[in-house]
């Protein structure tokens, strides 16, 4: 892929475009061993050498990161006033990434950080129904019957029922824990089909997206790069199914 100087160095998430553009006319950039000074010029990501401030910069057209989100900060790319979680992947290259969809800001687990958005798409298109698995604790018991509840599918107040989920009930009591698979993502949608059979949840924590399972070793608040087998997998599977 040819793109221009300016924008090779915007993507590796060395400074703004216009930080840039001035940096370049004042021959801070090299390509191929020689000053660069034209921010327009183009560059090819794959073979071109490009070095900025001295330091040599390999163009990584995309990243993927699983992070295990912690509860207090926001599926956001940036906020004002709260931590994000694109603000915690420290190492990032790019100035590109976005969370692959959302979780609540109280809700913990698995979450892809990615610049790919074919894939992201791919994942979140509802046509799709990559399962989602969540471990939750229950306020109340959970019971047989609800079990039947969510497979048959629940009014949640959108005009249409969920499509069928799949709980599992661990242990149930004042506190229950559970396991649930959904098919679908909509807004708080774990939340509101336990209020829809008059319970609350008071712990949300996701497991799995389609083939990517949290890794158990990440704590809240740590995240990885997804390997390459984990990256390939995911990009299969979306055009699988
Ligand atoms: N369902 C919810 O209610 N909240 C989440 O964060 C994810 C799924």
């Amino acid at each position: 892929m040819k793109i221009r100087l300016d924008k090779y160095l915007t993507d590796m998430g060395t400074g703004t475009r216009s930080e840039l553009k001035k940096a370049i006319r004042s021959g801070k950039a090299s390509v191929n061993g020689r000053i660069e000074k034209k921010p327009e010029r183009k560059v090819d990501t794959e073979t071109d050498e490009v070095v900025f401030q001295g330091q040599p910069v390999p163009y990584l057209e995309y990243e993927y990161y699983m992070l295990n989100k912690p509860a207090g900060v926001i599926s956001a790319v940036s906020d004002r006033n709260n931590d994000t979680v694109v603000g915690l992947i420290r190492e990032r290259r790019r100035n590109d990434l976005a969370p692959v969809g959302r979780l609540d800001k109280d809700t913990e687990g698995l979450l892809l950080i990615t610049n790919d958005g074919a894939l992201a798409h791919r994942l979140l298109s509802p046509a799709k129904h990559v399962d989602k698995v969540y471990f939750a604790k229950i306020s109340g018991h959970v019971t047989e019957e609800d079990v039947l509840l969510f497979r048959q599918g629940l009014d949640i107040g959108d005009g249409k029922p969920t499509l069928p989920a799949e709980l599992t009930i661990c242990s149930s009591g004042a506190v229950s824990e559970i396991l649930l698979t959904i098919r679908e993502g909509r807004f708080h949608q774990v939340k509101r089909m336990f209020h829809a059979v008059g319970k609350e949840v008071c712990y949300l924590k996701r497991l799995r997206m389609g083939p990517l399972v949290l890794d158990s070793n990440l704590k809240p608040g740590e995240y990885r790069r997804l390997t390459e087998d984990e990256v390939n997998e995911l990009c299969s599977t979306g055009k699988k199914l």
